[in-house]
């Protein structure tokens, strides 16, 4: 079994490279990163020393190179995670989550059809069903809610979901899609809000909180989605929708309270900023169906996922250091600074 990993060198994609490596030792992953600003090499040195593991270096929109890809490693399952990711640099620079969230997600399924793949999985996001109201806790995503969506993020992955439904339609192209809500542990990207918290926090900075920190999250712990979509790539059925969430909503303001009192520090600390444009309020996913059909479910607490996750960071500087030292910087000033 040979598996394609996009996007591998980034946050999920890279802790589903270790936990496939793990989980079945006689797979092959090849993993395909452009290693943008969020994608990092040094995330995956561990996994360069197994033989069953290789890095690529390359774009998923450039689509001779992906053929060529294909031609030589002759995948039998393509695993999706290369995208832009995150909302609020969406909002800033919307054109280059386009060009690769939709048309490099097109190109990888013009090779899946041509070079035979017998799986394609697009890892989406629940954000491509808008927000859910705060006052209304009895609702949530299920697969058939509509795509609605509020961000040039969201509005960039329901692109590539309609694409690939599309190409299952049309071509009989052999796809899944898993939804899932906010992840949260090892290797996050620290522009993200849980381990901005964590990383300001400890350097005594101010934690800068949007709006009134009233907007709901349902955070799942990274491993577990890796196990959904390891369910879903061997036993998923063809053309369908999965909703992967862990059933645990918490307001921005309580993570980032609950991050301050794991590390000791003072709520003074927190600032509320002025809010993002187009912020979602809620985000609650219904797993039944993944549930039901393949019998998955997430082991891991917040209680347990955040304090893993905060120690990891506590023993993994140089992994963020070297990151916030380069071009996070500069966006982090464009981002915050007089906000
Ligand atoms: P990330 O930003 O940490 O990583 C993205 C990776 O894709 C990086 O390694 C980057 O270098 C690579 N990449 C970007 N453009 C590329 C291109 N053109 N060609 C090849 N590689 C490219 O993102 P993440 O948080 O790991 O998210 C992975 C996937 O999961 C995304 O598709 C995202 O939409 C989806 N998702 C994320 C979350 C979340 O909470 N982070 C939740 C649900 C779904
Ligand atoms: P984020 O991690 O960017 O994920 P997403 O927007 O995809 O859900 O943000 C999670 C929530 O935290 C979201 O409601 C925005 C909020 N947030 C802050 O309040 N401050 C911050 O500095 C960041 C990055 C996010």
């Amino acid at each position: 079994m040979k598996i394609l990993v996009t996007g591998g060198a980034g946050f999920i994609g890279s802790n589903f490279v270790y936990f496939m490596l793990k989980k079945h030792p006689d797979y092959d992953i090849v993993v395909l990163d452009k290693l943008t600003y969020a994608g990092n090499l040094s995330t995956l040195e561990e996994a360069m020393k197994n033989p069953h593991f290789k890095f690529v270096k390359g774009d998923i929109t450039d689509r001779p190179f992906v053929y060529k890809l294909f031609e030589e490693e002759k995948f039998d399952k393509v695993v999706n995670f290369a995208a832009e990711s995150h909302v609020d640099r969406s909002i800033l620079e919307p054109e280059v989550f386009l060009m690769t969230n939709v048309m490099g997600t097109q190109v990888l399924l013009d090779a899946t059809l041509k070079f035979g793949v017998a799986r394609y999985h697009q890892v989406s996001t629940d954000e491509v069903y808008g927000d859910l109201p705060l006052d209304r806790p009895d609702l949530f995503f299920s697969e058939d809610t509509p795509i609605h969506t509020s961000s040039p993020y969201s509005a960039s992955k329901a692109g590539a979901d309609l694409l690939v439904q599309a190409y299952n339609r049309t071509f009989n192209a052999p796809v899944t899609i898993s939804r899932c809500s906010n992840n949260y542990g090892p290797y996050h990207f620290p522009e993200k809000l849980i381990p901005l918290m964590i990383i300001n926090a400890l350097h005594g900075k101010s934690l800068p909180v949007y709006g009134e920190g009233l907007n709901i999250r349902d955070w799942l712990y990274v491993e577990d989605h890796c196990s959904a979509i390891d369910l879903i790539i061997h036993d998923g059925r063809i053309g369908e929708v999965y909703n992967i969430g862990g059933h645990n909503e918490m307001r921005n303001i309580d993570v980032v309270k609950l991050i301050i009192k794991e590390l000791g520090k003072s709520e003074d600390l927190i600032t509320y900023v002025t809010d993002r444009k187009g912020h979602d309020l809620r985000y609650a996913i219904n797993p039944e169906k993944i549930h039901n059909e393949l019998g998955w479910l997430p082991e891991t607490k917040f209680a347990d996922g955040i304090k893993k996750t905060i120690q990891w960071y506590l023993d993994n500087e140089d992994w963020w250091q070297n990151i916030i030292s380069g071009e996070y910087t500069e966006y982090y000033d464009k981002m915050y600074t007089n906000r």
